[in-house]
């Protein structure tokens, strides 16, 4: 059964990985999309895409969650254009480095603690009273495995990652005796553009990460997000950890070898 139809969800991170996979998914079901992330030409080809190919109502914004006075100004145009999304997706997010902390990079540090800890705020904290006062919709939020266990070198986005589980949590028990649902889909390795970001391009890291083994896609999680936003309006998914057969928590993966 579909319940989505119709329906505006917003996704921060489109642009790629497995915001881009969401929109795709979410349209395919005739939701109608608020498409954000910073890379804009990027977000009006993928609406031009989706307003071809299902006939939805799609809105792309360029928005860096990171700046608070922006935010403030893209949910006034949300208020003000859509009412209020019934799904937000909190997907916008990013690893910066694989150092041990005593060798972190400050630079990488504040890119992930200000977008994947602060922006998810950023946009919650503005956008979810317009949800309240519809009294109904859907924060999804996207974790990480690395939420969930720390890994070498994972230090501040294993940090930042488990904040997001700590709002995750938060979120669901403040927004008790509403009509609002809170999830965390939590991924394992899923090959996007995840890794090129981490390793500041370096190709050679990016393959050795996804050597051996086949990791999900974008699409594979979004399948995972769909399922949840889709679900009777009385069940809440609180937490749903996905992972590729091959894996089985950060250091637990199967690779072949040759
Ligand atoms: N891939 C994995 O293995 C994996 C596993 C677990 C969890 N995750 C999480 O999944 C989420 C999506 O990552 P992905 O794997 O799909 O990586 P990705 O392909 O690099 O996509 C990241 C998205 O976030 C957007 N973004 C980054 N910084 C932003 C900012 N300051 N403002 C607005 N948008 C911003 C990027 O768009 P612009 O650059 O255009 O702004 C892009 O659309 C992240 O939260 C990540 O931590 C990924």
């Amino acid at each position: 059964m579909n319940r989505l139809e119709g329906k505006w969800v917003l996704v921060t991170g489109a642009s790629s990985g497995i915001g881009e996979g969401c929109a795709k998914r979410f349209a395919a079901s005739g939701s109608n999309l608020v498409l954000v992330a910073r890379r804009e030409e990027r977000l009006n080809e993928l609406k031009r895409t989706l307003v071809d190919d299902h006939r939805i109502d799609v809105r792309a914004y360029a928005l860096d969650v990171r700046n608070r006075g922006a935010v403030g100004v893209f949910s006034k145009w949300l208020a003000d254009h859509i009412t209020a999304p019934d799904v937000l997706i909190n997907n916008a997010g990013l690893a910066s480095g694989l150092e041990k902390f005593f060798e972190g990079d400050f630079e990488d540090w504040d890119k992930m603690i200000d977008t994947n800890v602060k922006g998810l705020l950023n946009v919650t904290r503005h956008v979810v009273p317009l949800m309240v006062s519809q009294n109904r919709g859907h924060i999804i939020n996207i974790g990480s495995i690395a939420g969930h266990m720390v890994y070498p070198g994972g230090n501040v986005y294993n940090a930042t990652k488990f904040a997001t589980r700590a709002l995750n949590q938060a979120m669901a028990i403040d927004l008790v005796g509403t009509n609002l649902r809170v999830s965390s889909i939590d991924p394992g390795a899923a090959e996007t553009e995840f890794s090129k970001v981490r390793f500041h391009g370096d190709e050679n890291k990016v393959k050795e990460v996804y050597r051996g083994f086949r990791p999900l896609t974008g699409d594979d999680v979004a399948e995972a997000v769909h399922f949840v936003a889709n679900a009777p309006e009385h069940v809440n998914v609180l937490d749903l950890v996905i992972m590729p057969t091959a894996q089985r928590n950060p250091y637990v993966l199967h690779r072949e070898e040759g």
